[in-house]
């Protein structure tokens, strides 16, 4: 490859040689095209081999570990992306997750939010292509916001490309995420709740963690399908038309669902009953939440059903590793949160705020934490790498030619 070029990656589903051309053609220099289309981008498991083991490189072996050089060595990275129920689809989101590598597990906090450390000098551009026809404005509105948030994360500058009577090339900018437009809704009672677990990880999983502890208090009154178990879905989609009360409760994965939870969503149609969503994440700060908070208003509406809310809960990375007393003091609040949903058919919302704080961290707490809290933090990450005797190799740039 030329380092420094243009690069397309077509991760659409259908072949579609028109839109391509007309984005070749916006650009005065030639594009390198890597189809993806009908390749499987494997979802992230969230092994953090590619921070811990294996620094930068991820463990998998598929198209998506070939183009990791292709990604970081370009100017510019053209995304072509297919959407699915008003959200980037499952194949894109998979491409997000899986670029975490890039980036290292150590911490600083950019604009009261916490940010992964960059592990190359500078990323490429962000360029993003979706078929906005099939979308209404409000869903137009909540993918763009998040594609701009991701790019941020991923410390490029964010650009989107529409397609009308001309082609626009147009920066994107950051903008109030759309959440907290729904009101959390109330049902009379739920007897049984349905719950997803949408945590790829197969062992030291803190959403089984929550997930066990929620069992033990409400017994009977949840049942948890875990969606790893992919020879399930055909027939729980098919069970989702009639489950009266179901809830999604997933890790935050780069600003949203993890990929399995959005292809399984892929599969859910119109019918009666409620919806409710709990997301627990790595970072502290609930605003890490706010864009996937905005899609999940939106999917509750497109899915016919009574939206019950949105719960977030940050900084839950640490809850595996705790003591056991140190587990359940954390677990507690949030069993609480669903044992009031369960009950009294909504949830509590001042304990759901309460959950949520930080929202953001304030100016005072940035300094401190970027002077001192820092290295506690990057102690905590370096500790793991020094047993995996990846310590000396943790700031390499595997992919940088
Ligand atoms: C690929 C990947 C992306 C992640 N993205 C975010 C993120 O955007 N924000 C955040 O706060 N945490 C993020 N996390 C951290 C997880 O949300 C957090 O570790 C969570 O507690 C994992 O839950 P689990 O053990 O049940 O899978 C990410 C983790 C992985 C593996």
């Amino acid at each position: 490859m030329i380092l420094g070029m243009k690069v397309v990656f077509d991760l659409r589903e259908k072949e579609d040689e028109k839109t391509l051309e007309i984005i070749k053609s916006a650009y005065d220099e030639p594009l390198g095209v890597f189809n993806l289309r009908g390749e499987a981008i494997n979802s992230c498991i969230g092994c953090w081999s590619c921070w811990l083991k294996t620094p930068g490189r991820c463990i998998m072996n598929d198209r998506m570990s070939e183009i990791y050089k292709e990604y970081i060595n370009s100017d510019t990275v053209v995304l072509l992306m297919d959407t699915a129920h008003g959200f980037i689809n499952h194949r894109a989101k998979a491409f997000f997750d899986r670029t975490i590598p890039h980036y290292h597990p150590h911490i600083e906090i950019v604009g009261g939010e916490c940010h992964h450390v960059a592990r190359y000098e500078s990323y490429p551009d962000m360029v993003f292509y979706f078929d906005k026809s099939i979308l209404c404005d409000a869903e137009e509105q909540v993918i763009e916001d998040y594609l701009y948030r991701v790019a941020y994360h991923f410390k490029a500058n964010a650009y989107r490309i529409i397609i009308d009577e001309e082609t626009k090339l147009v920066p994107l900018s950051s903008r109030r995420p759309k959440n907290k437009n729904i009101e959390f809704g109330s049902v009379e009672s739920i007897e049984k709740l349905v719950v997803y677990n949408g945590s790829p990880r197969k062992s030291r999983s803190n959403t089984a963690l929550i997930l066990k502890g929620i069992s033990r208090e409400l017994g009977e009154k949840v049942e948890i399908r875990d969606l790893k178990e992919k020879n399930s879905w055909q027939e729980w989609a098919e069970k989702f038309k009639h489950d009266e009360h179901v809830m999604f409760f997933m890790p935050l994965y780069v600003h949203a669902m993890p990929s399995h939870v959005m292809e399984f969503i892929e599969s859910l149609s119109t019918s009666e009953g409620s919806i409710s969503f709990f997301i627990q994440s790595g970072f502290p700060e609930s605003s890490q939440s706010y864009y996937v908070e905005a899609y999940f208003e939106h999917l509750s509406i497109k899915l016919g059903r009574t939206y019950l809310g949105t719960v977030i809960k940050g900084g839950v990375e640490s809850l595996q590793g705790r003591p056991i007393e140190a587990q359940e003091k954390m677990i507690e609040p949030m069993i609480n949160a669903i044992e009031n949903l369960v009950n009294d058919g909504k949830f509590n919302l001042y304990d759901i705020r309460r959950l949520a704080r930080p929202i953001r961290f304030g100016k005072v707490i940035e300094i401190l934490f970027n002077i001192a809290g820092k290295k506690f933090i990057d102690s905590f990450w370096d500790q793991q790498l020094i047993a995996n005797d990846a310590y000396d190799i943790s700031f390499d740039r595997p992919y940088e030619i």
